[in-house]
């Protein structure tokens, strides 16, 4: 059935105000991603991240420590078979060194992400990530190192590790058997997810667009998820083809598609802490700044030292991975005062307004300034 643009513009009406719509409304919208609808849903988005975060943008300094992985997920560029991957580790000392430069830069969140990589036993990681937070104390610390045990997990948090990010990747069974081998299901997934809220973290979840077999069907179900989970973070980004995948002849997701539906989601979750990621601005030069007008909030800078930012590639043309990486930093933040933003030295906590007044207990008590460079 043709819905007209009014007919949709209802829709995203009804998702601002109720925050969720049905399976069925969630298809329609994603199957009509117009202009015309794109620009009223990026509007609202815009006024919800305002309410809740002003003009404030997040950074998150991205320390990619291994891309030794035993996984073998179809579409990442680090999986275990592929040959080609030249493989490093970080020392503790190099991680250290990542966040000496990143706390001068006016970074005040570290993101420690990496492939499963059996070395960093809970005994080396929990090092790690004591270390980091005895030197930075007012400095939040976010883990990106996959599926653990549960009791890894609560030795993290309690070695001091503040969030973690675990994309589900596709909320629906079949789709996420298509994706990865038969090692990796959607209920571990899941239960890794639950277990990582339960403990305390600031949970972030998220999906690839456009990923092989992807349907609308399929996004539907994936906001959904994120529904029920109501996580403080969400990561979503275009599938990317890697040339040592088997997807490397898989067509890519676009851009048009992962704003509209990051718009969806800052009306589905108006608090929610949103990158806009270095897919996004991968598969369009201008795909992070949309991304911000689309109602992101985050951006992710990469930290790993210079050397080894062309190893961790996930999907290939990956930016900022060369000599102009050191630049990104203060690129991204001139950018970012263009669109009428700023980014801001801040440990960027979710913000969760409780009975229309706002509760700042996760908010630490520090002076915060603007980034000047
Ligand atoms: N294209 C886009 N995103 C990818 N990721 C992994 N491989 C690709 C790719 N080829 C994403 C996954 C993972 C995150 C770290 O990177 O969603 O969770």
């Amino acid at each position: 059935m043709k819905q007209s643009i009014e007919e949709l513009k209802q829709l995203i009406d009804r998702l601002e105000k109720e925050h969720v719509l049905s399976k069925e409304e969630f298809i329609t919208l994603i199957d009509n991603p117009v202009p015309e609808l794109s620009e009223y849903l990026f509007e609202k988005a815009r006024g919800i991240r305002r309410e809740h975060y002003g003009t404030d943008v997040y950074l998150r300094g991205l320390i990619e420590f291994t891309n030794y992985c035993k996984n073998d997920c179809y579409y990442c560029g680090i999986r275990r078979s592929n040959r080609n991957a030249s493989r490093y580790r970080l020392t503790k000392d190099q991680i250290l060194a990542c966040c000496k430069e990143g706390y001068g830069l006016g970074y005040r969140t570290f993101v420690l992400q990496g492939g499963e990589d059996g070395y960093y036993s809970d005994e080396v990681l929990t090092d790690i990530i004591r270390d980091i937070k005895i030197r930075y104390p007012d400095c939040a610390l976010t883990l990106s190192v996959g599926e653990r045990s549960y009791e890894s997990y609560l030795a993290f948090y309690e070695a001091g590790a503040d969030r973690y990010l675990l994309r589900h990747e596709t909320a629906d069974q079949v789709h996420y058997g298509k994706l990865h081998p038969p090692a990796l299901t959607l209920d571990t997934r899941k239960q890794c997810l639950m277990e990582l809220k339960e403990i305390g973290y600031q949970v972030g979840s998220g999906f690839m667009v456009g990923s092989p077999g992807q349907t609308s069907g399929h996004l539907a179900e994936d906001l959904l998820f994120l529904h029920a989970l109501q996580p403080q973070m969400v990561g979503i980004g275009p599938f990317i083809a890697h040339h040592d995948t088997p997807f490397a002849a898989e067509e890519n997701g676009t851009a048009d598609l992962t704003l509209f539906l990051l718009g969806l989601i800052r009306l589905m979750l108006p608090a929610v802490l949103l990158p806009a990621t270095t897919a996004l601005g991968t598969i369009d030069p201008a795909g992070r700044d949309k991304g911000i007008l689309a109602g992101a909030n985050v951006v992710m800078p990469n930290l790993s030292p210079r050397e080894v930012r062309n190893k961790y590639l996930l999907y290939d043309n990956k930016i900022c991975t060369g000599d102009e990486a050191a630049e990104c930093r203060h690129d991204i933040d001139s950018r970012i005062r263009s669109l009428g933003y700023q980014v801001v030295v801040d440990r960027g906590d979710f913000k969760q307004i409780t009975g229309g007044k706002k509760d700042v207990s996760c908010e630490i008590n520090q002076s915060r300034r603007i980034y000047q460079p």
